[in-house]
């Protein structure tokens, strides 16, 4: 049975990851999380039980625990997740963003390297470790500028954003200095189930139903792509088997919307299905001050993997959305869980008064 390493495997897009490929593949699939505060393993559901499924609470930056699960479970692939994603928090402490982003990224490079070099020559060939970055690591498109295609020049605006960018450029050279058969994806914004409440879709529905302030930040004009989770994952295992090696693809949803547009659409979603007592969703929505350097639009030119690979998301916005919020409302255990002592914390440091406090 081959073996996959996925790090990050019980954060919101890992856990999705990790489902799909215990669901989906027959292949062994160990788990490496640290479990952050935006971690939890609830999100795994039945494929946490699986006997295909081994969790090592393993920090991508604790390189020596690191080697020792390479060593152990021999992958034949690696899909690195771990990171820290959240902008926000990335103004407020960006020190933590370089440590795992850029040194956990090294550690898996170098971890990957080590193990690669002594495998046999087959064994070589067919290894893969497969990236995972952003659309921010090219900056700010503002409203007209073309989506950016793979090769544009990156220009990060956040530490977060530069914290990726800088992890992209060290896995690209370790696949032209060492040869390391790599492949980057990079993906617009994602959503669906099991995302941490201080992203703007979930934190929205949550903020909702407790009839608390819906905070939008300037003017609620910016725009961003959304992708359903479990298309990523889809994509991800797709540039498993079939990305060519060196390369990198863009993964996106041509789903653009304004934060105004979303937050009414989930707004909407709710007026239908957990009505207010009075009034609707929408009288909510705050407008609150800007997230410096906040980025006004994203956008990825992902024909490389829709032409040459064929994929195309299962979901809509629409149909994805629909299922999100009611995954939100069904899950109130989930949700309880995760609202842990850091994220009271970081609520009250964020949205003190209303106001957002970036
Ligand atoms: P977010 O979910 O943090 O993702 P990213 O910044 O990586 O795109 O934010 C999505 C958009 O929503 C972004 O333009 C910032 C905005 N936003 C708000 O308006 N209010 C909020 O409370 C949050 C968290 C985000």
């Amino acid at each position: 049975m081959k073996t996959v390493i996925v790090t990050g495997g019980a954060g919101f897009i890992g856990s999705a990851v990790v489902r799909h490929l215990v669901e989906e593949t027959s292949l062994r699939v160990v788990n490496v999380d640290v479990l952050t505060y935006a971690a939890n393993l609830d999100s795994l559901g039945a494929a946490r039980r699986s006997p295909r499924h081994v969790f090592e609470r393993v920090d991508v930056c604790d390189r020596d625990e690191l080697e020792r699960v390479f060593r152990e479970h021999r992958p034949a692939a690696v899909l690195h997740l771990a990171a820290q994603t959240h902008v926000d928090r990335s103004i407020e402490d960006p020190g933590v963003f370089v440590a795992t982003n850029v040194g956990g990224t090294l550690n898996v490079l170098e971890a990957s390297r080590r193990h690669w070099n002594r495998l046999d020559a087959e064994g070589r060939r067919r290894f893969r470790l497969l990236h995972v970055s952003t659309d921010e690591v090219y900056g700010d498109l503002g409203a007209d500028k073309p989506a950016a295609a793979e090769g544009a020049p990156y220009a990060p605006s956040s530490p977060y954003a530069a914290s990726k960018a800088a992890a992209d450029h060290l896995v690209r050279a370790w696949s032209r200095t060492f040869d390391l058969p790599i492949v980057i994806a990079a993906c617009c914004n994602n959503y669906g189930p099991c995302q941490y409440p201080e992203k703007l879709i979930p934190l929205v529905v949550l903020n909702a139903v407790e009839e608390k302030p819906l905070p939008l930040y300037g003017t609620g004009e910016n725009v961003r792509d959304w992708l359903y989770v479990e298309d990523h994952a889809r994509a991800l295992r797709m540039l498993l088997e079939c990305g060519e090696p060196g390369r990198t693809y863009h993964v996106a949803a041509h789903e653009e919307r304004t934060n105004l547009d979303v937050v009414g659409a989930i707004c909407t979603l709710l007026d239908e299905m957990a009505p207010r007592a009075a009034g609707r969703y929408a009288e909510l929505i705050r407008f609150v001050a800007d997230r410096p350097g906040h980025d006004f639009r994203y956008g990825l030119d992902d024909s490389r993997l829709r032409d040459e690979l064929g994929w195309r998301p299962r979901e809509t916005f629409e149909s994805g959305l629909r299922k999100t919020v009611r995954w939100y409302l069904d899950h109130p255990d989930w949700v309880q869980a995760v609202r842990t002592a850091e994220y009271r914390r970081w609520m009250a440091a964020q949205y003190r008064d209303g106001e957002a406090q970036a």
